[in-house]
């Protein structure tokens, strides 16, 4: 069976955290020239995305690659960004100007509309009034579906008889699900819901951020931003083992650490939207296609994941 991949596109102008540099605007095209030719399902982005003054730079990014695709190559893909549920946006036209906004900055390509957090954690209703602000949107004219994105499986079952009373849909979920994720437990029963009401499982940054990917036997890190650096320094030593197993199945199979790590993920029937801006990874990504993880294989990764304690940082307005 084809296995759905996603783009995720979140250090496409991210300076902090993926020491974006502008220079690398034509790489980026060629990724996602690649991502269309190779079947990709989605391409997720946010209006959050883009650090500082590179504010919206991941949304205007792909608006600018859209609109010199085809047609016929522009509907093989579909456009996911994530609204920003920020304390100041509530009400039910909370999400009317940020969503035009990033409309114009996707140049009127716009298929998937996600909330991008739960606003659980500091006012409650609010997440619900820009749901049905989403809603207003769709019956004004503005086709897309809805998206969440960080929510538990309390919320989302609330959301979903929500939604199912402005005879809408839930059509996705994304939550943070690698061999390093926290909360795993939780995310699988968010997956079953999901699973049990026809919703696609995002699961995002299922290389652990690259760390996955990382050698085990090198202790070179290349051109990193000091935040990412000291990410990959504290986990360095608790993943050694997870890592040398990845590397292992890699060599036995002829393949990369990083495909090993998505099909742990594909393997668990979840959508990997995986961070891609060198063309070489999208296109070493793409040959996940060709195999699979055995059960054996599955299961080792999967013990020593559950043996590390050290979990990567949760998203803070996750919700239950
Ligand atoms: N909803 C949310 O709150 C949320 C949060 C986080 C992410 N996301 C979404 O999920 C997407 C993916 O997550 P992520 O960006 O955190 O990262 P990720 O997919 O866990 O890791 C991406 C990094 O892994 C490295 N990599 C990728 N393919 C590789 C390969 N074949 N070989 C070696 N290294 C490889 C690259 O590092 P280098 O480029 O440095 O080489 C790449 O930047 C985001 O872009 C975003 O769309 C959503």
């Amino acid at each position: 069976m084809v296995k759905k991949l996603g783009l995720g596109t979140w250090s496409w102008g991210n300076k902090l955290f993926w020491n974006y540099q502008k220079n690398s605007d034509n790489e980026l095209f060629e990724v996602y020239k690649e991502a269309l030719n190779r079947g990709y399902s989605f391409i997720d982005t946010a209006d959050s995305y883009g650090t500082g003054k590179l504010n919206g730079r991941s949304e205007e990014l792909l608006g600018n690659f859209l609109s010199q695709t085809s047609k016929v190559q522009r509907n093989r893909i579909q456009i996911a960004t994530k609204l920003a549920p920020y304390p100041w946006r509530i009400g039910r036209k909370g999400f009317t100007l940020p969503y035009k906004n990033s409309l114009k900055r996707l140049n009127n390509n716009l298929d998937i509309v996600q909330l991008h957090w739960s606003t659980s954690r500091y006012n409650p209703k609010q997440e619900l009034q820009l749901l049905a602000n989403l809603c207003d949107l769709n019956k004004n004219g503005f086709e897309f579906k809805i998206g969440l994105s960080n929510i538990g499986p309390i919320k989302l079952l609330e959301i979903i008889d929500f939604l199912a009373k402005m005879k809408r849909k839930v059509y996705s979920v994304q939550c943070q699900f690698s061999l390093l994720a926290p909360n795993l437990n939780q995310q699988k029963k968010v997956k079953k819901i999901c699973d049990d009401n026809n919703i696609n499982f995002l699961a995002y940054s299922p290389l652990s951020f690259g760390l996955l990917c990382k050698d085990p036997n090198s202790i070179k890190t290349s051109n990193q931003s000091l935040l990412r650096n000291l990410i990959f320094n504290l986990y360095d030593q608790p993943t050694l083992k997870l890592r040398q197993a990845l590397l292992d199945i890699a060599h036995d199979r002829s393949v990369s650490q990083a495909q090993v790590a998505i099909n742990w993920c594909c393997y668990q029937g979840v959508i990997p939207l995986i961070g891609l801006r060198k063309k070489e990874h999208l296109i070493d990504i793409s040959r996940v296609q060709k195999w699979d993880l055995s059960p054996t294989e599955f299961q080792k990764l999967d013990n020593l994941s559950k043996d590390i304690s050290i979990r990567l940082p949760a998203n803070p307005f996750a919700s239950k």
